[in-house]
């Protein structure tokens, strides 16, 4: 009796397992089915396109509700979330983050002279004060939500581990008449405001002159303060969306450094979708040229690595796009196109067809053909390590701020 039941057991273990694996098979072939009507669709309704490996859709001309669906159904992909981080901003602390509970506190204009002006950028004028102490970034008229954010972002880092210390905030009061008058760089808001922001004033030098000069220790000191910013302000919950050179302060004599212009910080949110027009060119991550919008933390970090690697390879900027879809090819042209032909498969992106002609045939190059005498010391083979291990396509891949600061380069000797 019992080796009979022990017997009906296996049997049935052994139907089962079979009957699992001819799902499997059927699943695999309703699949295979459902793709080829899929394409067979996508011909019909679409004037040009590509398929790569899988698929990919150019030029959607007119999409039919039925197409449409379908088009949902493969398209949809789930949002892709940050590895670190992520969920600093979750819905328990909606104080830290939502603008709508945040009321600017003005101080008053008159504790302020302002003396030359030192520095100006899209969004703002900056003048050093009489004192030569604090700085006055003088905002042109935007949208007051934007305004708000740049407070709290501040606000919330504290000036801590190297970021820049708000002191003070006072409306712009003589110029409120003019601002009314200019149109709101911001054209999605009515309301526009125009006020100033204090900070200390840092002794900076410009980029151009300092980093030809830095010596290979200063170089790995400088960038090991930058990478601490950056782990501190995602740790925090926020994404700066400008790091470039000319948002690094750098007192030279006194060895510090202090990360500015927050002026596109902004809390990051797992799965939200955020507008891709951030960054300055040069400094643009893939994902942002190819309009993926549910970026991370992880933008900063190729900023990051576009900046060492001009610091490292005493150049001004490795990727010099003269547009945003130049931009691009030139990272192909160094990437090569089938790291990038992998990544827009995985996260269903699509290439623009022009640029798609340009780079399809780029192959992966290394950094050697940047290293020369006069940066041969600096450039060595833990900093390429590193460089490489930042500019890569796939965000997911890329290193954090951590992981940079962990990593071989910032240990040796
Ligand atoms: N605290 C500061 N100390 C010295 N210079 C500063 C300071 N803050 C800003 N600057 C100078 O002003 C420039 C513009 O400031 P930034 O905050 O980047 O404004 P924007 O958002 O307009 O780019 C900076 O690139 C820098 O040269
Ligand atoms: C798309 O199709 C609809 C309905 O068939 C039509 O009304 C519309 O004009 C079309 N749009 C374009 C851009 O061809
Ligand atoms: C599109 O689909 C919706 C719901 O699936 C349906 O109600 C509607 O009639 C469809 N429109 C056309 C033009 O087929
Ligand atoms: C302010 O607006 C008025 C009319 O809208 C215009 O005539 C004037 O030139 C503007 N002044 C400035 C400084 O822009
Ligand atoms: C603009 O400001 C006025 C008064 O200050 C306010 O009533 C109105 O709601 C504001 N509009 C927007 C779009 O914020
Ligand atoms: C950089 O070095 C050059 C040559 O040694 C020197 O003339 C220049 O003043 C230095 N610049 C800075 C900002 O220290
Ligand atoms: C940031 O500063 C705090 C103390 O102010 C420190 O505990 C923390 O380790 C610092 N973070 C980094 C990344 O240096
Ligand atoms: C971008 O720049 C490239 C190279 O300079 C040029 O060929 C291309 O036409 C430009 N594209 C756009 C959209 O301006
Ligand atoms: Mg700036």
């Amino acid at each position: 009796m019992i080796p009979f039941i022990q017997n009906l057991i296996i049997k049935i273990i052994f139907i089962l397992i079979i009957f699992e694996f001819f799902l499997q098979v059927l699943d695999f072939f309703i699949e295979k089915e459902i793709e080829k009507e899929f394409e067979k669709e996508i011909e019909k309704e679409f004037d040009s396109f590509y398929f790569f490996g899988n698929w990919k859709i150019q030029n959607p001309i007119n999409i039919s509700n039925n197409t449409f669906v379908n088009i949902k159904n493969y398209c949809i992909r789930k949002s892709s979330i940050s590895r670190v981080y992520s969920q600093v901003n979750n819905k328990n602390n909606k104080d830290v983050w939502d603008l709508d509970l945040f009321n600017i506190k003005y101080g008053n204009p008159n504790n302020y002279k302002k003396a030359e002006k030192i520095g100006s950028g899209k969004y703002s004028n900056v003048y050093l004060c009489e004192n030569k102490k604090y700085v006055i970034k003088e905002l042109k008229p935007i949208s007051l939500n934007k305004i708000k954010r740049e407070i709290k972002v501040l606000e919330i880092l504290e000036g801590k581990n190297n970021t820049i210390k708000l002191l003070d905030v006072f409306k712009n009061e003589e110029e409120e008449e003019e601002g009314k008058n200019q149109s709101c760089l911001d054209s999605r808001y009515h309301n526009c405001t125009s006020v100033s922001l204090v900070f200390e004033y840092i002794e900076n030098i410009n980029y151009k002159e300092l980093y030809p000069n830095l010596t290979k220790q200063e170089i790995k000191y400088y960038m090991k303060q930058l990478l601490i910013a950056l782990d501190y302000s995602h740790s925090k919950g926020i994404m700066h969306r400008d790091v470039k050179p000319s948002n690094v302060l750098i007192d030279h004599q006194n060895h510090r450094l202090e990360l500015c212009d927050w002026g596109l910080g902004e809390f990051y949110h797992p799965g939200k979708e955020y507008i891709v027009r951030v960054a300055t060119r040069y400094y643009k991550a893939p994902e942002l040229l190819l309009q993926k919008k549910d970026y991370d933390y992880s933008v900063d970090m190729w900023a990051f690595g576009c900046l060492f690697a001009g610091v490292v390879f005493r150049s001004n900027a490795i990727f010099k796009g003269s547009n945003n879809s130049d931009q691009l090819v030139k990272i192909v042209e160094q990437l090569g196109f089938n790291d990038l032909d992998q990544y827009l498969i995985q996260n269903h992106l699509f290439l623009d067809s022009e640029v798609f002609e340009i780079v399809k045939y780029f192959e992966k190059k290394d950094f050697s053909p940047f290293v020369n005498e006069e940066n041969q010391d600096i450039a060595n083979q833990n900093a390429i390590d590193l460089i490489e291990k930042l500019l890569v396509y796939d965000s997911k891949k890329r290193l954090t701020a951590r992981e940079a600061l962990e990593h071989q380069y910032f240990q040796e000797e």
